[in-house]
């Protein structure tokens, strides 16, 4: 049985098939389109949405995963994380409006956007600061500029979103990088194929 892999669509997908093709995982190109299901080189790829990743490799639907280290800690999978694959490289970051920053190391109470509820929860409680979270699936960046939030908590690559915001970083929340993750039975019971895949990519 060949092994399945679920690809995270969006922007990690052409880092992570330039990857596959480097480490000679795969031969040729795979397009990201609608077909969502594609068999190439012996291998069956899911392209999913990358933060679903983790669901299909923790439900053993997927054998292994590219999934960011930003989608991990917020859903914290009961999963194996075999690898740093270095690519996908972004910052998780609080950001608001310029004239917030000062204000920001102030707050006791904080009314942040963000499409990563666990993560902003976690990383306010530890602090001390009580926070309401309001979660977002997308255009998280909207949020301060109509009032809907002070602050969002989402990922910076290029920072062109948050500049064509008006928005600046305040705070680095950690960095994120993509990794191959492995679905716990898979580990054991396609222990041969998963190492061989892996070793590849080392
Ligand atoms: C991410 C993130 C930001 C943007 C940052 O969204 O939520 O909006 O990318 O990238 P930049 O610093 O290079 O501008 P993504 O494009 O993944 O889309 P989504 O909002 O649909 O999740």
């Amino acid at each position: 049985m060949s092994l399945t892999i679920a690809l995270p669509k969006g922007r990690l997908f052409e880092e992570s098939i330039r990857l596959l093709k480097e480490k000679g995982i795969l031969s040729k190109d795979i397009q990201e389109g609608r077909k969502l299901l594609v068999e190439s080189d012996g291998f069956s790829f899911l392209l999913v949405k990358p933060s679903d990743v983790p669901v299909y490799v923790e439900n053993g639907v997927a054998d292994l995963g590219i999934a960011g280290y930003d989608v991990l800690l917020e859903r914290e999978p009961n999963l194996y994380v075999l690898l740093d694959l270095g690519i996908g490289l972004c910052r998780i970051v609080v950001a608001g409006k310029e004239e917030s920053k000062e204000r920001y190391f102030k707050e006791t109470y904080i009314k942040v956007a963000t499409k990563y509820p666990n993560i902003a929860k976690k990383f306010f409680s530890e602090r001390g600061v009580k926070s309401k979270i309001i979660y977002l699936s997308g255009s998280v960046e909207l949020a301060p500029a109509i009032g809907l939030s002070d602050y969002i908590l989402d990922i910076v690559q290029t920072g062109r979103t948050l500049r064509e915001n008006k928005l600046v970083v305040i705070e680095e929340v950690a960095t994120s990088t993509a990794r191959l993750v492995c679905n716990k039975a898979s580990y054991r019971n396609k222990r041969d194929r998963i190492t061989g895949f892996f070793s590849k990519l080392m």
